[in-house]
This record gives C-alpha cells, structure tokens and sequence, in this order.
C-alpha cells in the first residue's frame, strides 16, 4: 500500500493545491495532506483553521486524510508510513527551492522519495498569498478557491457595507 503526504502552509487551500491532490489519489493508496504548523511564516489562519478548510474541501475523497506536524516533513512521513513527499512545481521558478529541498529531505531520509507533481496551466500562477491579498482589498477569489475558504475569508475581511 503506497502512502504519501503532501505538506505545505496551506494558508488557505486553493484549487492549485486540490488540483495536485486529484492527481496524487490516482496515483497512490493513501494521500495525507499535512499541514505545518511552523513553515516559517506568519499564517492568517491558524492551524486548526486550515485542517478544518482543508478537510471540509477534501470531503468525499476517500484516499485523503488531512492532518498537521511539527519538525521536519521526513520524520512526520516516517511516523505515519509514508513512502514518499509530494510537492507541487508550477512553473520554472518553484524547481530550484524544490530541488533544493527534495534534496536535502533525501539526505535526511535516503528512502523517502519526493514525488513533483505539475497543476493544470490554468493554476501555475496561483499562491495562496495572492489569494489573501486579492480577499483583503474585496476582489473576487471565487474561481480560486472552495466554498469553505470564500467563507472563511469574507469571515476574515467582512465586505465593505455600502456608505462606509
Ligand atoms: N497551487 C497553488 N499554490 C501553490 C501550489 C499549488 N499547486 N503549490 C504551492 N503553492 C504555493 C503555496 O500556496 C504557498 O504560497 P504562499 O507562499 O503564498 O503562502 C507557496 O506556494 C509555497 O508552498 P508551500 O507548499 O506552502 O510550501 P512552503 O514553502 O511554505 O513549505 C513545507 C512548507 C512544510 C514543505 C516546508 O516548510 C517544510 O518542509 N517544513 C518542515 C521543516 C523541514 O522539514 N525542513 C527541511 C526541508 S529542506
């Protein structure tokens, strides 16, 4: 049985993100979306926010569990027997940060493999800042995201009532 996970800030999920999980369910047993708890960066969400977002995106996936760590992304694997990291590449500019980390996650962990998967075109220019700042300053995030997370945001940065 082939379990990977898939880690990331996740914050929020978007479509670029769904769109890597459609494709790695075809492809392994078990696919274990984490998220991490301490990426480095100062997250609008919190953790149980973006477990809660990413779970109620992901209802109805058989193959998807979400979950979350701390530490390194090789040890969480090891402990939940995964066999490998699946990452997203979206253009050019992801490939160097991936390889570099793919790489260094290899030296950590020899026999867990990073497995680089490309989203549909229409997602390559998508992050989940540009997602942010679009939902701060009101601009429509709809086609980007899942019902849960337009909610979660407009909850975030409520609409501007008119005359105000
Ligand atoms: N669609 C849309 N956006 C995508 C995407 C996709 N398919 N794939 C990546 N992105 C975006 C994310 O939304 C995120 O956007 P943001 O920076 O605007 O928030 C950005 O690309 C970075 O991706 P993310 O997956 O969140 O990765 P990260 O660089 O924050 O790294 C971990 C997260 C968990 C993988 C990394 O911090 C980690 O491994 N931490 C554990 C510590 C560790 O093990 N270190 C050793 C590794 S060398």
């Amino acid at each position: 049985m082939a379990k990977v996970i898939y880690p990331g800030t996740f914050d929020p999920v978007t479509k670029g993100h769904i769109d890597i999980i459609d494709r790695a369910v075809e492809l392994f047993d078990e696919v274990i979306v984490t998220v991490a708890k301490n990426p480095g960066k100062t997250a609008l969400f919190s953790v149980e926010e973006r477990v809660e977002m990413l779970k109620e995106s992901l209802k109805g996936y058989e193959k998807v569990r979400v979950d979350s760590f701390d530490g390194l992304v090789v040890d969480h694997a090891k402990n939940v027997g995964a066999v490998g990291i699946i990452r997203g590449l979206r253009a050019v500019s992801d490939f160097e940060y991936e390889f570099q980390m793919a790489l260094m996650n290899r030296k950590l962990a020899g026999d867990i493999t990073t497995i680089l998967l490309m989203p549909h075109a229409r997602y390559t220019y998508l992050n989940s800042t540009i997602i942010r700042n679009l939902a701060q300053f009101h601009g429509n995030v709809a086609e980007f995201v899942t019902p849960i997370v337009l909610k979660k945001l407009n909850e975030k940065f409520p609409p501007k009532k008119k005359g105000s």
